[in-house]
């Protein structure tokens, strides 16, 4: 089995947090996204405590809210001790909604509105990550009319590419967020923000990527920015507090892809650091991370019932499921790679080698290609493994599709977190 959270019972079938699969789909319907609570905190546990052990105090991590949103996920990161990237009004005020304290939200976004920054300073969001010279300038205008002191990241461009899918990296210096320090902007955008009274410059944030498996391409981004910190210091005296490294850690997929030993990685970091810190007699900075996938994907499991088999003659066999790209668009955006089992005959033999596909009108909606599972019929539940983060999130009302339901399993019980959309909710907003 792909997690330790998984396995199969005495009659076959799939358990997800020690609760069968095939009582889930009976209960609450399918498609259905499943997240298993408890390994929700147990990840960010691994997190938090690696980062108060081998961290200077005040480091902590950030949920990446892009990887799963919905207002009951909050009181568990709230209980955990999490903070929270969002990167929208919207991400703010469903973690509003779910009781998560403003004053550890982190706002990202490279072009905030007006009415974002307001909407975030009326309700108290505590750090603004902020991404260009408009912002900073907008940010600085909106605080001094409300007369606070705003607490901002600077988002800076390292310039590094940690070798993962062009699509999903942000690090590199050719990219549309945050400010590169290889041409000299970013010592000009420091410079700004440093000089702004209504803001207090706690440091720098960059985010490298995603699907990192090691914590190489951060010590990377770690020397750029000590180097770049160091030389602000020198030409403004101004220090950095707090170092935000992103997000990015991967997850396993399938099999094949390596088990990310997270606490390992997070001291190997740390002891990158204070040794490029010690080496500039710089105080060793609060470390920020934004994890989002390796929180929750690895809790999350879909659901689907099969509508049948087709098999194209001197062709291949589709096994057609009932959701698809509107529940789960990665693989018709990256070909993303994912594990499909059999979730209702686990102990079946798989030597049917076949597609699963959505029920989108579009022949890139598939769920993943030349898989092998036993001999499909109609009805049959199938369960796509690893589906907690960028799913739910980046889903989709396609073809008029309802949005699936969520359930969230903890201490061997499930209950309904997001209920399924009706018809209603698809005329909703329509006059
Ligand atoms: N922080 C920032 C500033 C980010 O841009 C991201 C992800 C994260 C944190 C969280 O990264 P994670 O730990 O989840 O890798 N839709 C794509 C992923 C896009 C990620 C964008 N930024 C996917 O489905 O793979």
């Amino acid at each position: 089995m792909l997690y330790d959270n998984l396995g199969i019972n005495e009659k076959g079938h799939l358990t997800i947090g020690g609760i069968d699969a095939v009582t889930l789909a009976e209960e609450f319907g399918a498609p259905l996204y499943v997240l298993d609570e408890d390994r929700v905190r147990a990840n960010c546990r691994t997190y938090v405590q690696a980062l108060a052990e081998y961290m200077p105090a005040g480091s902590y991590p950030l949920f990446a809210g892009k990887a799963l949103c919905f207002k009951g996920l909050y009181p568990v990161l709230k209980e955990e001790g999490m903070g929270a990237d969002v990167v929208s009004p919207g991400e703010i005020y469903t973690a509003l909604a779910g009781g998560f304290p403003a004053e550890r939200l982190y706002f990202h976004g490279n072009n905030k509105t007006d009415e974002d920054i307001l909407y975030a300073m009326d309700n108290g969001v505590g750090h603004f990550i902020v991404d260009n010279h408009h912002e900073l300038e907008r940010v600085n205008r909106y605080a001094g009319e409300k007369g606070i002191k705003q607490k901002v990241l600077l988002r800076v461009t390292p310039g590094i590419d940690p070798h993962t899918l062009q699509a999903i990296n942000t690090g590199r210096i050719d990219c549309q967020f945050g400010v590169p320090i290889e041409t000299g902007q970013a010592a000009r955008f420091v410079q700004a923000a440093v000089g702004m009274e209504n803001l207090d410059v706690l440091g720098f944030h960059s985010h490298i990527g995603s699907q990192i498996f090691e914590a190489e391409p951060f010590c990377d981004a770690v020397d750029i920015l000590l180097a770049f910190a160091d030389e602000m210091r020198q030409v403004l005296g101004f220090t950095v507090r707090v170092l935000n490294l992103g997000g990015g850690f991967g997850v396993r997929y399938q099999e094949t892809d390596p088990v990310v030993d997270i606490p390992g990685n997070i001291k190997a970091l740390s002891e990158h650091l204070k040794a490029g810190c010690a080496a500039r007699n710089y105080p060793v900075p609060q470390v920020l991370l934004e994890p989002g996938r390796s929180i929750v994907a690895d809790a999350g499991v879909t659901l689907y019932r099969v509508g049948g088999v087709k098999t194209i003659e001197g062709y291949r066999s589709y096994i057609t499921v009932n959701g698809g790209m509107t529940d789960n668009p990665r693989y018709a955006l990256y070909q993303a790679p994912y594990t499909v089992l059999p979730a209702d005959r686990m102990n079946d033999q798989r030597n049917f080698v076949c597609t699963v596909a959505g029920r989108c009108c579009e022949s890139g909606d598939l769920i993943q290609e030349n898989i092998r599972m036993p001999e499909a019929k109609r009805d049959d539940l199938i369960a796509v493994l690893t589906t907690g983060a960028y799913n739910f999130t980046m889903s989709s009302n396609y073809n008029r599709l309802c949005r699936p339901a969520l359930v969230m399993l903890r201490g061997g019980k499930a209950r309904l977190a997001v209920r399924r959309q009706t018809f209603e909710d698809l005329v909703a907003c329509d006059l």
